[in-house]
């Protein structure tokens, strides 16, 4: 296992999508070969938008359950839920002092977010805890969506600030591995991302065989499939048959588009095939999963220890370079 720090976070929000697989924790498989992984379901970043106790207690289960099903390994990676281990919000507090309102009140998920959650301290202060997440395990490199840039820069300025007052390098400067893969658009508006709350936009990874095809026939396809400049709603479907078909197939649909006879219901009866393909083993294995909620919160408190390990010799060494013991 290499040395190297690799930390990301996801919020256990709702069921996960075919976009944010592909387009993110997809990578986080691999990664946790190459690095020292740490994975956190961050239940208190969901916290934020209030989303009802017995949902947010259910999604963090729900998300743990689905990062394994998709091939996070807890013995490779560190995982692990974020308000199991306490290191986290104490050191956002810390980072809270050397935070300014004016940085804060840059961000623009802030600006956005605020006009439908409502301008709590807790959306405010987020990309603190975010930044508090990241430096617990001095991290070097942050595996993100391009929207999460702004944050991950927030976090390098919050990190000098400490540093400086310290006077020595406590804690290390992030920076962000942006995601190499195409973003999956929405198959109802290859304008916009892919989202779980737009009906007829995503792929559910727990989708049934009738829901996805029933979006996969409802995607938008409102150009020549054969034009020589393909259409964005075309690549996205694409983009979607070369991460689920084999290359074989890959190789064919491509090229009955150059040779101008690729028909959409073809293209679309394979996608729906492929994609359920690919869902059914990450189903069978979720579901075994998560059905065993002993074994799971086993695996998260093993998880938690781990973390809490390195997180509390982090927060130690924070504290007492600050005059706190
Ligand atoms: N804000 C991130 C998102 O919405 C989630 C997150 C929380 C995160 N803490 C993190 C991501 C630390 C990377 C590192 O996607």
């Amino acid at each position: 296992m290499s040395e190297k720090r690799l930390f990301s976070g996801i919020q256990p929000s709702g069921p996960i999508h075919l976009g944010n697989y592909l387009g993110a924790i997809k990578q986080w498989v691999e990664y946790q070969h190459d690095w020292d992984a740490y994975f956190s379901v961050v239940d208190l970043h969901a916290l934020v938008a209030r989303p009802g106790v017995k949902d947010l207690r259910e999604r963090t289960l729900d998300t743990l359950a689905m990062l394994i099903a998709i091939g996070i390994d807890p013995k490779s990676a560190t995982l692990f839920v974020q308000s199991d281990v306490p290191a986290h919000s104490e050191l956002a507090w810390i980072m809270n002092c050397f935070t300014s309102i004016g940085q804060l009140s840059r961000m623009t998920q802030y600006k956005e977010k605020s006009e439908t959650q409502g301008e709590t301290a807790g959306l405010f202060n987020y990309p603190v805890l975010q930044a508090a997440d990241i430096a617990l395990y001095n991290a070097e490199v942050v595996p993100v969506g391009d929207d999460q840039l702004q944050h991950l820069e927030l976090a390098r300025e919050i990190v000098r600030s400490l540093n400086s007052y310290a006077g020595k390098e406590i804690l290390v400067e992030p920076k962000p591995l942006l995601n190499k893969s195409s973003r999956i658009m929405a198959l109802n508006n290859p304008e916009k991302k892919m989202s779980k709350s737009v009906s007829g936009s995503a792929i559910g990874l727990l989708d049934s065989e009738d829901e996805v095809a029933r979006v996969i026939k409802r995607a938008v396809t409102d150009s020549d499939p054969n034009s020589s400049t393909p259409s964005g709603a075309l690549k996205n479907l694409f983009t979607i048959l070369e991460s689920v078909s084999d290359v074989q197939t890959i190789a064919k649909f491509e090229e009955m588009r150059v040779g101008g006879h690729l028909r959409y219901s073809e293209l679309k009866e394979q996608l729906i095939d492929d994609v359920v393909a690919f869902l059914r083993p990450i189903q069978q294995t979720y579901k075994t999963l998560r059905a065993d909620t002993g074994a799971l919160n086993e695996i998260r408190l093993q998880g938690a220890k781990k973390a809490e390990v390195v997180a509390s010799d982090t927060l130690q060494k924070v504290k007492s370079a600050l005059g706190l013991n």
